[in-house]
């Protein structure tokens, strides 16, 4: 078996990695602060070990070391990554998602471990196409003013990027960093009863909308576009960077994303309604309201415009996505109707 510690494998990517990988002939490892993701048929089988850590907490230091020694590879997902958090807390943002994990990369290369990092879509910035996707190993990065605190997330996680490339060239650590592109699926962030509980991103927003009845906003009109990628198609393709059977993977950077599935966030919107209506026989949704991206997340915010992945390097071992837009969001909307009466509260509501 394949040694995997997971760091915040508890967390929306991580929960469903866990998974797949504990049923797919990997010892999995998980570091987080949380499980409640991780269903109980996961948390006892017996590949599988949660540890509810703090990576910041020094206490933990000894631990984390042999965790990281005893696998074959780590995968550190561990970051903030909710947009609101950017432009709210942007000095713990650049605590955790470049010195927190600037230190588990340390762990990696005292102990030779291979180091599967997650990066974002953000490094590409804020710009949008001028033709093709965006691709690893070409692109341009522009990035808004300081005052924008939202581009915090994108710099951190480009600095994180660069010095893992630096250690790689200078032959101290093994890596593969991956660049994920709006994944959904069930468990995805939180919901929220009403919007002053928070703002979870966007497809666990609208979700929420739908099940307790607030308006669904639009930011800035909702012309922006995603490229959305379901959880299942993503986990599949970091199944295939663990195996890196042909060593495409070793130093590079890969794009995680499904190319196909562009949309506007106002189509976003219009296509989960229609899917709702027609799963639950629901007629009388919440509206659709617009409003202004510096006032729904604050000043600092700005938004990037379009984000399509080359996906080159995952086609190149055979892997593509199999769900277009409609199915991701079906897949994923059913996690959430299949308990919407224990959701709005007249039943339990379970993890699975
Ligand atoms: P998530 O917030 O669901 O998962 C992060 C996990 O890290 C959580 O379970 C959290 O409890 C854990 N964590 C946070 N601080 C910790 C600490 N101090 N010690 C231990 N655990 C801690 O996020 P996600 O959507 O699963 O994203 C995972 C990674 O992928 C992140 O690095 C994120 O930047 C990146 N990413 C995700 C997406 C996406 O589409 N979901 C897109 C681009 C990049
Ligand atoms: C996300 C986050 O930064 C990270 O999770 C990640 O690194 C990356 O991008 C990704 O998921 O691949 P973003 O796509 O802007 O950023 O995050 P969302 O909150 O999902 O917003 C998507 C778009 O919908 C944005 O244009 C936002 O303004 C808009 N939005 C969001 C709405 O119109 N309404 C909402 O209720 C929420």
């Amino acid at each position: 078996m394949v040694g995997v510690a997971l760091f915040g494998g508890g967390g929306f990517i991580g929960s469903h990695l866990t998974e797949h990988l504990a049923a797919n002939r990997y010892e999995v490892v998980v570091v987080d602060i949380e499980s409640d993701r991780l269903p109980d048929r996961c948390l006892n089988r017996s590949n599988v070990e949660f540890l509810q850590l703090d990576i910041t907490d020094p206490a933990n230091e000894t631990t984390i070391e042999r965790v990281v020694r005893e696998a074959d590879i780590v995968i550190d997902l561990i970051a903030y990554a909710n947009p609101q958090i950017y432009v709210d807390r942007p000095i713990e943002v650049v605590e955790l998602n470049l010195f927190e994990n600037l230190k588990v990369a340390e762990y990696c290369m005292d102990t030779d471990t291979r180091l599967v990092q997650f990066s974002t879509v953000e490094v590409y910035g804020m710009v949008g196409h001028r033709g093709g996707g965006f691709s690893e190993d070409e692109s341009l990065l522009i990035l808004g003013p300081i005052q924008k605190q939202r581009w915090i997330y994108s710099c951190a996680k480009q600095l994180l990027e660069r010095m893992l490339y630096a250690y790689g060239e200078h032959g101290k650590l093994e890596y593969t960093i991956v660049r994920p592109f709006n994944f959904i699926g069930p468990k995805m962030d939180y919901l929220v009863e009403s919007p002053e509980e928070g703002t979870p991103r966007v497809f666990a927003n609208f979700m929420s909308s739908l099940i307790y009845g607030h308006e669904m906003v639009l930011v800035d009109g909702g012309t922006q576009r995603r490229s959305f990628t379901y959880i299942e198609d993503a986990v599949e393709a970091v199944e295939l960077i663990l195996e890196n059977e042909s060593g495409h993977f070793t130093n590079e950077i890969v794009n995680i994303g499904s190319p196909g599935n562009e949309t506007t966030i106002r189509n976003l919107a219009h296509t989960m309604r229609e899917i709702f209506s027609d799963r639950t026989g629901e007629s009388d949704l919440p509206d659709l309201e617009e409003v202004a991206g510096e006032e729904y997340y604050g000043e600092g915010y700005q938004d990037s415009e379009r984000r399509i992945p080359d996906i080159g390097k995952l086609e190149a071992v055979g892997w593509e996505p199999s769900y277009g837009l409609e199915e991701t969001l079906r897949a994923s909307m059913t996690y959430y109707i299949d308990q919407l009466a224990g959701l709005r509260g007249s039943e339990t509501v379970t993890t699975d």
